[in-house]
């Protein structure tokens, strides 16, 4: 099902370190799969998010408050080559034999950005 899906699916640990990496993630973030396995979801992202990402996910497994998980947020990922995007993150909670992991779907709004800045220069 991960692999048939259109929006990139990525898998995390408590720790924050990617565990699954679907092929529309691969498509995403230009990423393979075997290349970002291990490492840290902070390599998706800009700096800016980059830096304070683990203390988030801390932060919640202590405090359990969610700001991300069941709501969604628009953030902008970061490709390997370095390009930036707007998406649609959305983030679930999986337990498995008692350990954390987080499901990250991330929807590509570049489409939907570029519309509504031809919708604007139109006006
Ligand atoms: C929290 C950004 C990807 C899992 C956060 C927060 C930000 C953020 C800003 C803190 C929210 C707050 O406290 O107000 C990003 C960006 C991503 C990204 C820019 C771009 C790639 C992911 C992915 C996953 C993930 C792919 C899961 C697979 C989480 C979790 C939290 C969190 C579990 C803490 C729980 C929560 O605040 O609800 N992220 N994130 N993030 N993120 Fe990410």
């Amino acid at each position: 099902m991960m692999n048939a899906a259109a929006d990139a699916i990525i898998v995390i640990n408590d720790q924050g370190l990617i565990r699954h990496f679907s092929p529309a993630a691969s498509r995403l973030f230009g990423y393979a799969a075997d290349e970002v396995i291990g490492r840290n979801v902070t390599v998706l992202m800009p700096a800016r998010y980059a830096k304070d990402h683990d203390q988030h996910l801390a932060r919640y497994q202590v405090v359990r408050q969610p700001h991300i998980i069941g709501k969604g947020r628009d953030v902008e990922g970061q490709r390997k080559d370095g390009s930036r995007f707007p998406m649609r993150l959305s983030v679930g909670e999986a337990q498995i034999d008692g350990k954390s992991f987080f499901v990250g779907i991330c929807h590509d709004l570049t489409a939907h950005r570029d519309a509504l800045q031809h919708l604007a220069m139109a006006e």
